[in-house]
């Protein structure tokens, strides 16, 4: 309670994340201002913020580093100060060195170390704290991702009085892998602290109430669970429900539609020599998206002359992300490796095979690189939901272009009519690679249309609306609801 005598403002929704919903600029003359990040969830919450008096509750990117609270486009924005060893084992140890690992069905080993779980702990507490201090009376409060799995049952115990909700926007991996988790109560427990807790695939939310049933030995009925104090009274019911994520379709779509997208479109194939196919991987260059294996498959159609440097072109953006973890460093060296001995073996002096972008470009630019592609390749190993895959389809208001997807994508439980593929095996990734190359116009048409429907009528607006509506909603009733 002091914490909050000592911040008379406060507010009646508010969004827990590790990132804030701006990113600082500096200009030439070397002043720094805010800008709204790019991305869903900003865009997706921006509305409900401002309608609802809200405030967003994160870190703002830097360690060692005290930042005043400030509104920004109606939105009050409260930094959680983060020192450099926290940075080091809150975020780059536990977050993406442990539980990444793990809730991607171990692709590369997860380390555990108990001073990172500590570290974990204190700065959930710390991100807790500074929510309780700034949600009013009766406020609903929306904890975001797996960096803060401990904060719905912290801030329960400071304050009863909110609705907590929860959305693991990764996957959650099968009870035997989760159980490797030295801290598997400890994170069981932290989540149930909220109301509802919202996963991308129905999978996720039964392999959470496996967990919780194997684990921690508690009755699941109808995906919910009757939480208890100590004592063995019932604090409240929590909740595991499906909520997949998706994209402002609206906002892709109009980008597509401007004249000056669509000849930088052109611009980008002209760029490649006007090859007859342009195929393209966007990624945060991590290794659960399958770059690897994706390169694989190209390379070897090259190598067996089913394809052609010329005649088709991969384009791949990593963007750059978490470089300061050993495995993402790794991981660059590898890809870097690879795409090197590919374009030596198979560039022409006119034309590359795989032409590599290790930067983020801006939206505008993404649409653009969307337009001028016919063949989009997501191979995630594993992925909560691959929005890259929702942004391809909304931005080709052309009807054109094909998507191979991926099977362990979130997004391939709603894309039903891309073409899905088990990443893993190469001589079928190729075969998907040859069909959507010849795939006939009308057929690509007929998918992409389908898709794209799928996509407007279940954009990011749709999504919080329906994960907050389930939030208010009184659980009794909410168990009667169908998914959709
Ligand atoms: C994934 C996670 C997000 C995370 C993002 C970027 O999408 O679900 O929580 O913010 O990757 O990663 P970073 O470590 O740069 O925040």
């Amino acid at each position: 309670a002091s914490a909050q005598d000592q911040n008379p403002e406060q507010f009646d929704f508010v969004v827990v994340a590790n990132r804030l919903p701006v990113d600082r600029v500096v200009n030439d003359d070397g002043e720094a201002s805010w800008k709204r990040s790019p991305g869903g969830l900003v865009t997706a919450l921006a509305p409900v913020m401002t309608a609802a008096d809200g405030a967003w509750v994160g870190w703002h990117g830097a360690p060692d580093e005290t930042v005043e609270p400030f509104e920004h486009d109606g939105i009050q924005i409260v930094p959680v100060e983060l020192s450099e060893r926290e940075v080091n084992h809150y975020y780059e140890g536990f977050s993406n060195s442990t539980l990444w690992p793990l809730y991607h069905d171990v692709i590369v080993t997860p380390e555990y170390h108990r001073a990172w779980w500590d570290s974990y702990r204190r700065v959930n507490q710390r991100f807790a704290d500074a929510t309780a201090a700034v949600a009013a009376e009766g406020a609903t409060v929306w904890v975001q991702d797996y960096q803060l799995q401990l904060v719905p049952k912290m801030l329960r115990a400071a304050r009863p009085d909110l609705r907590i909700g929860f959305f693991n926007h990764i996957p959650f991996p099968p009870v035997e892998i989760f159980a490797q988790l030295p801290w598997r109560h400890r994170v069981l427990e932290g989540l149930l602290g909220a109301d509802l807790i919202g996963f991308q695939r129905a999978s996720d939310a039964s392999n959470f109430m496996g967990a919780v049933r194997r684990i921690l030995g508690f009755t699941i009925r109808g995906q919910q669970v009757h939480v208890q104090d100590e004592e063995g009274k019932l604090t409240h019911i929590s909740r595991a429900e499906a909520h997949p994520i998706s994209i402002d379709a609206q906002a892709v779509a109009k980008m597509a539609n401007d004249p000056k997208v669509q000849a930088r479109a052109k611009e980008i194939r002209r760029g490649l020599g006007n090859p007859d196919v342009v195929l393209l991987g966007v990624d945060r260059l991590d290794y659960t998206k399958g770059i690897g294996h994706r390169l694989k498959a190209f390379d070897e159609l090259l190598e067996d002359g089913r394809l052609e440097v010329g005649g088709a072109a991969l384009v791949q953006v990593a963007s750059p992300s978490r470089e300061r973890v050993e495995k993402y460093k790794e991981l660059r060296d590898e890809i870097e490796l690879t795409v090197g001995r590919i374009n030596g073996q198979h560039d022409t002096m006119s034309h590359t095979a795989v032409r590599y972008l290790h930067h983020s470009y801006p939206f505008e630019e993404m649409v653009a690189l969307y337009l001028a592609s016919d063949v989009m390749l997501i191979t995630a190993l594993r992925d909560g939901m691959n929005l890259v895959a929702k942004e391809f389809v909304a931005a080709h208001v052309d009807s054109r272009g094909a998507l191979i997807l991926s099977e362990f994508a979130g997004a391939a439980d709603q894309l039903k009519h891309a073409l899905l593929v088990n990443p893993h095996d190469i001589d079928a990734l190729k075969e998907r690679i040859i069909e959507a190359v010849r795939m006939p116009t009308t057929e690509a048409q007929r998918r992409m249309r389908i898709m794209r429907r799928q996509i407007s009528t279940n954009d990011v607006n749709r999504w919080s609306r329906r994960f907050l509506k389930s939030l208010s909603a009184d659980p009794a009733e909410s168990a009667h609801r169908t998914e959709n």
